[in-house]
């Protein structure tokens, strides 16, 4: 069994990753750890617990976590014009049915892979402060976890929140950094790949002739996300499927092809949130996505999605 913590920021592709990861029977999905980022880590937790509420799922814990950067030093400005206000397009939905378990998200992080040595992949699809406090609090984290894949970086081409960094690694460079050099096993799903898998106009019109409740519900947060990538992002066609590329690749590994690279994040300055790899310089310390078989993920994720 795939055991799988998801660590969000939800936001409008983090709500799409959580409907593929829900809908997808090759994970266990053992709970949803919450993040600011797309929003204040309030909105993120709210928006976790409606999005599952949409989906009819009650039996997946959600734990709230970080509100503000690891090292407590960076300002954080919520990006509003990417998902929202309320980090859902401005759908406003109603209050959530349940609430979160009352643990912090990084001491649920640290029991759940104490739980199961060598078997939980965590899936960090905002930035990734839980992660950095729970490898900070317990570093047998490190050696006892099986994987670690985030969605984050951007090592062969240009950022998306500045010119040189990609907005997960951007929020908390901090984190990033130290989960970097932390030692424990990590995939980066970056925009070297998710720029290449397109959400597009026409698949929300299929959603609406679907007439659920759920196909409804994403193709109304999608119509906020399609309109800001028109605006920001004009020649890229569509939106990014960032984080569902994430959960994508660890149910099917095929999907993307990595290499083994080392890399540093910068921390600070005008090139803060930037990921340097290189191929050359030993030791590797991260694998990380350079090729993707859009066609094959984006289909997988449409027939799985509502
Ligand atoms: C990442 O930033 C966030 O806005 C998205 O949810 C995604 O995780 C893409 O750069
Ligand atoms: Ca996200």
């Amino acid at each position: 069994m795939n055991y799988v913590i998801l660590d969000v920021d939800t936001g409008i592709d983090d709500a799409l990753a959580i409907s593929y990861a829900v809908h997808s029977p090759e994970l266990k999905i053992l709970g949803i750890t919450t993040c600011f980022g797309n929003a204040t880590v309030e909105e993120t937790t709210r928006n976790t617990l409606q999005v599952l509420d949409i989906l009819g799922t009650d039996d997946i814990p959600v734990i709230a976590g970080a509100a503000q950067t690891f090292l407590r030093r960076e300002s954080y400005e919520k990006p509003t014009w990417i998902h929202g206000e309320d980090g859902l397009g401005n759908t406003h939905l109603p209050a959530p049915k349940r609430e979160v378990l009352q643990m912090k998200a990084h001491d649920f992080i640290i029991s759940k892979v104490r739980e199961y040595p060598h078997q939980v992949t965590v899936i960090t699809v905002g930035c990734q402060t839980n992660l950095a406090l729970a490898i900070e609090h317990d570093p047998e984290v490190a050696r006892l976890v099986r994987q670690v894949v985030i969605m984050g970086g951007a090592v062969t081409v240009a950022g998306n929140i500045t010119p040189h960094a990609e907005a997960n690694i951007y929020t908390d460079p901090g984190a990033a950094d130290f989960v970097f050099r932390s030692g424990i096993p990590i995939t980066l799903v970056g925009l070297d790949v998710t720029l290449k898998t397109l959400l597009r106009r026409q698949h929300l019109n299929e959603w609406r002739e679907k007439n659920t409740h759920v196909s409804h519900f994403l193709a109304d947060i999608c119509d906020f996300y399609m309109d800001a990538h028109q605006k920001n992002y004009p020649t890229l066609g569509g939106c990014s499927l960032h984080d569902p590329l994430a959960v994508g690749s660890v149910i099917d590994p095929s999907f993307v092809k990595a290499v083994p690279m080392h890399v540093e994040v910068v921390t600070a300055g005008e090139k803060r949130g930037q990921t340097v790899g290189c191929e050359s310089q030993q030791p590797s310390n991260i694998h990380v996505c350079l090729e993707v078989d859009s066609d094959r993920f984006v289909s997988h994720f449409l027939q799985r999605i509502v």
